[in-house]
């Protein structure tokens, strides 16, 4: 099977880079081999590769920049992935894309599913919808696996900054007013390829049979302000930290330039319905994040 990643050197692209070599001949691709905000560039691109499948890892994921640089946001998040949905179908291809919670506003009081109705409060959100509507237009054997509050132990992530800011500080202010559900990006690379494992003997039917959009994020729900407080207490190397004090406040006290979903947690029933896996509980991902 050949396999075309796009966006290597994200959180998830990287541990797809590692993981995918076992299903496959995998061609990797970064921003500098392909630039996703070009459309042409994109379809040229995978005409010319003729891939079996094709895992887009990349996204504008910059929320708050998202407000001001719409039009960038809208060709990495709806057009681009369009074209990618678009040749797939021309060439047999499955397409496996990524969304977000934040295509919901976050005034559901229970984890959202498939069914509910998407309402971004943010760019970066409504973006990731018109990706969503224009894969399902020129899709064929496509999956759309949206997810939330992505994290690896690379680069700015959430559990990096955590852990980063006990070593500054005595005091830390995190947001209690937040939910979600944590979702490692090792996890979700490695759950996606025991999919596209368990359905190698006729992948495109499979695939064809079972498209669509699906929830898929680590299990069970969290505030920002428990999740940290839960990085902490996993830190392997708890000497280094500073900090005494964990501070629970509102999201009011952090104006930022995109509004985020209070309550985004996803029910991801119908994924486990499908495909017979059960993301594990992100406590559990948390632990073997953070001691491995
Ligand atoms: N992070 C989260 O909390 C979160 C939550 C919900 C859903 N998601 C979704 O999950 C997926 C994976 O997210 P992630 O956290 O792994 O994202 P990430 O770490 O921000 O990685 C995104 C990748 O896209 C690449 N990229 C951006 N613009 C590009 C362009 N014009 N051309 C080529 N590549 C470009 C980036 O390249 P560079 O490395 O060169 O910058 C980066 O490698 C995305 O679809 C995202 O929307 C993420």
């Amino acid at each position: 099977m050949k396999i075309v990643l796009i966006g290597k050197n994200g959180q998830l692209g990287w541990e797809f880079q590692h993981i995918l070599p076992a299903l496959g001949n995998v061609v990797s691709l970064g921003r500098e081999d392909l630039d996703v905000s070009d459309q042409h560039a994109v379809q040229k691109t995978l005409m010319e590769l003729q891939p079996d499948l094709i895992i887009n890892a990349s996204a504008y994921t910059e929320v708050d920049l998202a407000e001001t640089q719409m039009a960038l946001a809208n060709k990495i998040n709806a057009l681009s992935p369009g074209v990618m949905a678009e040749v797939a179908r021309k060439i047999n291809s499955i397409f496996i894309h990524y969304s977000t919670d934040y295509v919901f506003d976050g005034k559901a009081s229970q984890p959202y599913t498939e069914k509910d109705a998407a309402n971004p409060l943010n760019e970066y959100g409504k973006s990731k919808l018109l990706g969503e509507a224009a894969i399902a237009q020129a899709g064929d054997a496509y999956l759309i696996l949206r997810t939330s509050w992505v994290y690896s132990l690379r680069g700015n992530s959430f559990v990096n900054k955590v852990l980063g800011w006990s070593r500054k500080n005595k005091t830390m202010k995190i947001v209690n007013d937040q939910f979600g559900s944590p979702t490692w990006a090792t996890m979700l690379a490695e759950i996606t390829c025991k999919v596209i494992a368990d359905h190698t003997t006729d992948l495109l039917n499979g695939m064809r049979a079972r498209h669509g959009i699906y929830h898929l994020t680590g299990n069970g729900c969290t505030s920002r302000y428990e999740w940290a407080k839960r990085i902490l207490a996993l830190d392997p190397n708890l000497t280094e930290q500073l900090v005494q004090t964990i501070e629970p406040v509102s999201s009011l006290e952090f104006p930022t330039p995109a509004v985020r979903p209070l309550f985004s947690a996803l029910n991801c029933e119908k994924f486990t319905a499908t495909f017979g896996l059960h993301p594990p509980d992100w406590a559990e991902s948390l632990q073997q994040a953070l001691r491995s």
